[in-house]
């Protein structure tokens, strides 16, 4: 059995999220996300998410392509994660291009990005609501 690890913040999941899964899913059999804490995110990617962890969680076990959900709280578990579980490939977003080729050189698992699906993101999304929001205000406050 091939297995694939992957990493990532996922909220508000979106069609670049599902995109991603698939075709990391489709290279082996038993893909395993290891999904950023809250806490990680808030103290070490300076990230405030809209979904908890357990809601995050939640819809990532529901996604066909997702075999286990596991808990990221460090940016140096992915050495000890890949032995743990015997992974063979550690797959990521090409916006990580070149940043885990260590990864490679300390464990049997080989390192892969994946092309990006292009525009969307949680960021944008967060963005464009935002001005759709105040555009909307602003047309009630004019009218
Ligand atoms: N990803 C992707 N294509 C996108 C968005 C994300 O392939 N359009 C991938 C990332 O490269 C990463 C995984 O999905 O491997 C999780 O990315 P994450 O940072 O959680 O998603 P983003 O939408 O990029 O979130 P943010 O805007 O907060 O950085």
């Amino acid at each position: 059995m091939k297995r694939i690890i992957t990493y990532g913040t996922f909220d508000m999941l979106h069609y670049g999220h599902i995109n991603l899964l698939r075709r990391a899913k489709e290279r082996g059999d038993y893909l395993i996300v290891a999904l950023s804490t809250d806490e990680f995110n808030q103290n070490s990617k300076q990230k405030k998410t809209y979904f908890s962890f357990e809601k995050r969680k939640q819809l990532l076990e529901a996604i066909r392509y997702v075999d286990l959900v596991i808990p990221e709280e460090s940016w140096d578990q992915k050495v000890n994660d890949i032995n743990l579980y015997q992974v063979d490939e550690f797959v990521i977003g090409d916006d990580w291009q070149g940043q885990f080729d260590f990864i490679g050189d300390q464990t049997n698992a080989d390192v892969v990005y994946l092309a990006r699906t292009p525009e969307i993101s949680t960021t944008q999304i967060k963005k464009d609501l935002s001005i759709k929001n105040l555009a909307t205000e602003h047309k009630s406050i004019v009218e």
